[in-house]
């Protein structure tokens, strides 16, 4: 969804910064950006359609002066992407501006009471309203922070705002409900942000603010006040670990390709989860009775193949669902002997968030997986764990998948060793298993790059591709349509292979192209059946096997071979080809990987 950036500066112009860190947001929103600065106490705003590099090429933001400015990349939700729904929007005399991340849910009403009072509005957005409701408080003699306080009291929905205003041209307001906002303090300058990565290269001292929170901020210092008080609170500092090299694209052209190697090192750390962390969650995990794993696209996947990892290593029964889906399926249903494992790369997902608060209000146990340290998850939760995969960039998730997986993994080898379901010697080749990972993957990646793209370039004009698995891999074919459907926009479907004669199978004709998971497991050999039934009808077999699989390699019409490795990792491994084999059909297609149509990194609105 969209993203904030604001920056107050001592000395200089502050449009480069702003430019660079919405440059480092821009996988959040990309239909139109904008910025707006305070120059000799007028406001200044560049805005327009497109990507940021192409709304720069026409409005040039570095030529904008002022010490203090907000910037904005886009998501729309309400209006069109035009230059006038851009953001910043402004009030009537162009004296405030805003920018905004969410939904103002009674914007319409405001609305037609703001215009009934005089105002004048020129967007189709639901943000507008909010410098309007500044505008109207200032005009009745309030200064700019009790005029933010009283809009902010009058909007429902979710936000993350950060506001202007010309006739206090020294600080930024930036204001907090549901949607993500934290604080960078750095030294003689300040700044607010939909993420930490905005600013990493000014500061790493973050302050994650509270729903309900209002920051005033200039060069010197910031202060948090309540909304519904007005009182001052104090909030706690995190000091981040990442650094901007983290978040560059390094020798790689694009981030998903970077994400998808680095997978090698990602593992590495995420199998270096302390101990204690994990313990928590074990521990709270066995005193429930029903234990849901909760997420949406790509975590929901790794929430999947989970419920068969507890369920395999740690004799664990697990209930996998969707956010989007949770309350309406199992709400009523959730107790104090409840608990839910959220999982969520960004933290942030609302879809997730709103699980989260249903739980809560029904005396569950509320627990966490996610990338992001500081996210609004990593405040909600009762315990959580961080990934600790690195930030992802790309909106195709890769490496977090991977590190989910691992992340359940140990879990259910925590789990199952604590309920006693483990012999000495199965933790043990458990634990040898997971340790294979780094080098396993950095072997399959060199050794798939070359055959994925000849795929990818082969199958680039067929109009339907199938994914299928079995077991754990269902939760594979699942992850490879995903991945494949969001960045090549090509119809795919996927489907468990025991699945396919209920239905699918209908579907295959002469070329149609089908990809099956195979690892050498215990669904090897009802598999090899799954692929006897489609190809008998015409269809195009392509198998990711183990590399001395000769009986696949002869009925497949491609194979890719991948080393030999434990059952219980085979969801890392066997995902690796699917991920390149997604970025390189993008690529021939001539798409952006990083930045699909339609989509945003993190879905901050329901
Ligand atoms: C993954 O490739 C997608 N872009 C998307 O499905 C994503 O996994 C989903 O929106 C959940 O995000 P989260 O993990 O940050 O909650
Ligand atoms: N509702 C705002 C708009 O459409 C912000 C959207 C968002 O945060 O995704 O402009």
């Amino acid at each position: 969804m969209c993203r904030i950036f604001a920056a107050v500066i001592s000395s200089g112009d502050v449009a480069s910064t702003l430019k660079i860190g919405l440059k480092r947001l821009e996988y959040g929103g990309y239909d139109s950006s904008g910025m707006a600065t305070i120059a000799d106490n007028s406001l200044i705003i560049k805005k327009g359609v497109g990507k940021l590099d192409e709304v720069d090429s026409v409005v040039h933001f570095d030529q904008m002066k002022g010490r203090i400015g907000i910037a904005h990349n886009r998501w729309a939700t309400h209006g069109y992407p035009t230059t006038i729904n851009a953001h910043p929007q402004v009030d009537c005399g162009s004296r405030v501006a805003v920018v905004h991340n969410g939904i103002i849910e009674n914007y319409m009403e405001l609305k037609e009471e703001l215009i009934d009072q005089g105002h004048t509005f020129k967007s189709r957005t639901d943000t507008e309203v909010i410098a309007h409701l500044i505008e109207r408080s200032l005009n009745a003699g309030d200064d700019f922070v009790t005029a933010a306080i009283k809009s902010s009291k009058e909007l429902q929905g979710s936000f993350a705002i950060a506001a202007l205003y010309n006739g206090e041209p020294n600080k930024i307001i930036a204001i907090k409900q549901e949607s993500p906002l934290l604080l960078g303090i750095g030294d003689g300058m300040n700044f607010a942000a939909s993420d930490a990565s905005a600013f990493i290269d000014k500061t790493d001292l973050i302050i994650p603010l509270e729903d309900g929170d209002l920051a005033v901020i200039d060069n010197l210092g910031y202060k948090i006040l309540r909304i519904d008080s007005g009182k001052g609170v104090n909030r706690d500092f995190v000091k981040l670990s990442m650094k901007v090299e983290d978040i560059s694209k390094g020798i790689y052209s694009h981030y998903m390709l970077k994400e998808i190697m680095e997978q090698p090192l990602s593992l590495r750390y995420t199998l270096e989860l302390q101990s204690v962390y994990l313990d928590v969650i074990t521990e709270l995990m066995d005193r429930s009775r029903t234990v849901y794993l909760v997420g949406s696209g790509t975590s929901y996947n790794s929430c999947l193949a989970g419920s068969y990892i507890y369920s395999k290593i740690g004799a664990f029964p697990t209930i996998p669902a969707l956010a989007s889906e949770f309350g309406e399926q199992y709400g009523r249903a959730l107790d104090v002997d409840s608990s839910l494992i959220l999982v969520s790369q960004s933290g942030e997902t609302a879809d997730v968030l709103k699980v989260a608060s249903l739980a809560r209000m029904r005396a569950s146990t509320v627990l966490g997986i996610t990338n992001v340290v500081g996210s609004t998850l990593t405040r909600i939760t009762r315990a959580y764990i961080i990934q600790q995969a690195g930030p992802e960039i790309g909106v195709a998730a890769t490496k977090t998948y991977t590190s989910q997986l691992l992340t359940h993994l140990k879990l259910a080898l925590n789990i199952g060793r604590k309920r006693g379901k483990l012999s000495q010697s199965e933790m043990d080749d458990y634990t040898t298993a997971f340790e294979l990972l780094p080098e396993l993957t950095e072997k399959i990646l060199k050794g798939v790059y070359n055959s994925t793209k000849e795929l990818a370039e082969n199958l680039s004009g067929t109009n339907h591709i199938f994914f299928m698995g079995r077991g754990m891999n269902t939760a594979t074919a699942y992850e490879g349509r995903l991945k494949l459907l969001e960045i090549s926009y090509m119809i795919a479907t996927a489907y468990s292979a025991g699945e396919s004669k209920h239905g699918p199978i209908a579907l295959i004709d002469k070329g149609v192209p089908v990809i099956f998971v195979v690892p050498s497991d215990e669904t090897r050999k009802t598999m090899i059946s799954n692929i006897m039934e489609i190809k008998a009808r015409g269809g195009k077999i392509v198998v990711i096997g183990q590399d001395d699989d000769k009986e696949l390699m002869e009925i497949s019409d491609k194979f890719i071979p991948l080393p030999s490795m434990p059952d219980i990792i085979t969801p890392i491994g066997y995902i690796l080809p699917l991920q390149l084999f997604a970025y390189h059909m993008a690529l021939v297609k001539g798409l952006d990987p990083d930045k699909p149509r339609n989509l945003a990194k993190s879905v901050t609105v329901q």
